[in-house]
């Protein structure tokens, strides 16, 4: 797989990376229903064994429970993946969740992460969410100390706009930036992406098959009976007005992925992949089979036309 610089750093990564969330498991607010932990690491290691370099994961992602998971795909390989976790999601022992970006607050944090994933260093070290804004130039000054001090290589945001990351740019530079950004959700488009290109921020864009819902395997006798204990249930996009849209896009992109051997999740992922201001996308997977379906997007290109079609599909939908 070919590599990209991720902005400042020295770090190539592929076209995808592996995402760590649903594999955080159930028994938190933001969970995926259930999960084994077999499937997790199998899940890892296929990512790995197609060339995948690099793994996405937090923290907060089942408490503590997907930094775990990850330290064990990772056992006993010669060479490791890159990994990138981050912080600011905090929980108590009701397993109650907040943000804190106090300096004492991040700095245990990063201890946890790093004896979790059982490594000496963590490659990129990332600010999950921007809150509480006012202490946005405290966590940053934070994070920018871990990297003198050696615990962490490199440092990014992630759920940022663009006042704040000026802000965390007077105080020390930033090496990307996680935002959302999938065929349904583009908001970044509009500031987002122009700044980070602007000034070199390497971009890693999470949920790119909007947390399943592109990958042609959603329907809508699954959303009715997805367990009750996994977020996707709330969220807009699985629910009318906007599901029925959605399911239609998943038709075209299967439509197009058919003229090339290609799945929706692939052609889903491509078209994240072709704004030249992303560096790479952030798929998740939670069992095998998953990332061997979704990873020929990393040398999948969609045509202009079919660009366009995707497109006229949005303009029609809105009309
Ligand atoms: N910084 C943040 O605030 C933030 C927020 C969200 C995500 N992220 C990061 O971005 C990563 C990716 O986002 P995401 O997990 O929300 O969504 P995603 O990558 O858009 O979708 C992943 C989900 O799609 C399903 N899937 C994957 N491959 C498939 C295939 N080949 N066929 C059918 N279904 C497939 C799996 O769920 P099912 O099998 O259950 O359908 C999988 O968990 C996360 O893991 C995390 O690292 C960060």
């Amino acid at each position: 797989m070919n590599t990209k610089q991720l902005g400042n750093s020295d770090l190539f990564i592929t076209p995808i990376g592996f995402g760590a969330w649903a594999i955080g498991g159930s028994g938190w607010e933001f969970g995926w229903g259930g999960q084994d932990d077999h499937d997790s690491v199998a899940a890892i290691r296929e990512a790995l064994d197609h060339g995948v370099n690099w793994i996405d994961t937090a923290a907060v992602y089942g408490l503590g429970h997907s930094e775990e998971v990850v330290a064990r795909a990772l056992q006993g390989l010669s060479r490791r993946p890159y990994v990138f976790t981050k912080c600011s999601m905090v929980w108590d022992e009701q397993r109650k969740i907040g943000h804190s970006l106090k300096g004492e607050s991040i700095r245990r944090e990063c201890e946890a992460s790093l004896r979790r994933l059982k490594v000496d260093v963590l490659d990129l070290y990332q600010i999950h969410w921007p809150i509480p804004d006012e202490d946005i130039e405290e966590g940053w000054t934070t994070l920018a100390r871990l990297k003198e001090e050696g615990k962490v290589r490199h440092i990014g945001v992630s759920n940022f706009d663009v006042g704040q990351m000026r802000r965390a740019l007077a105080i020390a530079p930033i090496t990307s930036l996680q935002p959302p950004y999938s065929l349904v959700r583009r908001e970044a488009e509009k500031e987002l992406l122009p700044f980070a290109s602007r000034e070199n921020i390497g971009v890693i864009a999470y949920s790119p098959m909007a947390s399943g819902l592109l990958t042609g395997a959603m329907t809508r006798e699954r959303i009715e009976h997805l367990p009750a204990d996994d977020w996707r249930r709330g969220n807009i996009n699985f629910q009318e007005p906007l599901l029925s849209r959605n399911l239609r896009l998943v038709s075209l992109l299967r439509t197009i992925g058919v003229r090339h051997g290609r799945t929706p999740a692939e052609v889903a992922v491509a078209w994240v992949l072709h704004n030249p201001a992303i560096t790479a996308a952030i798929v998740g997977a939670r069992r095998p089979g998953q990332i061997k379906a979704v990873v020929g997007a990393a040398d999948f290109q969609l045509s202009a036309s079919e660009v366009a079609e995707i497109g006229a599909f949005f303009a029609k939908a809105a009309a």
